[in-house]
């Protein structure tokens, strides 16, 4: 019997949920990118919880969830006119925004940074537990620190049973992959994509009518979640384009190891020794399946997973970052 409940996505969970989260309590909810974690983001003590419950280090920030525009002026230092500009784009949607932060967010949630980052997710349940509750939400993905991001409820039960107060079950996500996180704080100037995510990079520069700058040392330097180790499944990863997928995997399973095949549909041709899982849906599918798919391998057992890799175009870019920090281990 699983310790912490798991409940669908009714009025009469959302009314619960917001209580629990008034009470100072950890509850997992659904967003359009992946389950979050979430706690009363002005509350130290609640926020806290979340960390442990994740076993998260201490240095990694977290997003702040608000219902609208006027609750993300509340918790930044300032709303700057190109923020506004990609909120009044992108809100309620997957991009996360970094700007300076106001004195109301505790140290904790930005881990002693100057700036917080914010977004409106745009999942009805997400938007109402945040109007019931009325204040910020902090909330990090749903999973172990390092473990795949959850897609499905169940995913944060296998990783979280006994650790939160509440799961709230709103069906697999639509994305499948988190948000695109983007810096505003260093002024007008100085745009800097600190993680790719849902919102292609291509969405974000048509909207500025610019390129943006995007990683290097600069990003790790503000963002402190790109240097912990991320999205790895138990099974070593590896990466292959399409035409090599079948032959790959083949000479590892007749070299006598486990493997497993994450793809695109059609899925390559192999015996059915091999479990081999094709995502339909072009790009956006296989963005929706991949973190599923590395949790469902993982429980077949295999010891490699062998992962098909994508053009670097659109939500492709999102897909090869979480394939290449899946496959660090
Ligand atoms: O789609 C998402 O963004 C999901 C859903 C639940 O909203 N959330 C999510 O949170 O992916 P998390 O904690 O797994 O990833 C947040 C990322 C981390 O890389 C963190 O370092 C970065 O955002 N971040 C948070 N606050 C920051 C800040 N003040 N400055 C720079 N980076 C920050
Ligand atoms: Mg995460």
């Amino acid at each position: 019997m699983p310790k912490t409940p798991l409940r669908s996505a009714e009025p009469a969970t959302i009314a619960l949920a917001a209580s629990i989260l008034a009470d100072g309590g950890v509850v997992a909810i659904p967003t359009e990118t992946v389950y979050g974690l979430a706690a009363d983001g002005l509350d130290p003590r609640a926020v806290a919880r979340i960390f442990a419950a994740k076993g998260r280090p201490a240095d990694n920030p977290l997003i702040l969830h608000v219902a609208g525009l006027a609750e993300a002026e509340a918790i930044a230092a300032e709303v700057p006119p190109l923020a506004r500009a990609l909120a009044d784009a992108f809100w309620p949607g997957p991009l996360t925004i970094v700007l300076k932060r106001a004195a109301v967010v505790p140290e904790i949630v930005s881990a002693g940074l100057d700036t917080v980052a914010i977004r409106v997710p745009a999942h009805p349940v997400a938007l109402a537990i945040l109007r019931a509750l009325g204040r910020p939400l902090a909330a990090p993905s749903a999973n172990r620190s390092g473990r795949p991001s959850p897609t499905r409820a169940e995913h944060v039960l296998a990783d979280l049973d006994g650790r939160i107060d509440l799961i709230v079950d709103g069906g697999p996500t639509a994305h499948g992959i988190e948000s695109t996180v983007i810096d505003l704080s260093q002024g007008e100037g100085a745009p800097l994509l600190l993680r790719q995510g849902a919102l292609p990079r291509e969405a974000l520069e048509a909207a500025l009518g610019r390129p943006i700058a995007e990683g290097g040392a600069e990003a790790a330097a503000r963002s402190p979640g790109l240097r912990h180790r991320h999205y790895a499944p138990r099974a070593r990863v590896e990466l292959v384009a399409r035409e090599g997928l079948g032959a790959r995997a083949e000479a590892l399973a007749a070299a006598g190891v486990r493997v497993g095949v994450l793809a695109r549909a059609p899925a390559p041709p192999l015996p059915p020794a091999i479990p081999t899982l094709a995502a339909e849906g072009g790009l956006e599918g296989y963005a929706r399946e991949l973190f599923a798919g590395l949790r469902t391998l993982d429980e077949l057992g295999v010891a490699r997973i062998v992962a098909e890799t994508t053009p670097e175009v659109g939500i492709g870019r999102a897909i090869m970052d979480r394939l290449r920090r899946a496959a660090e281990g």
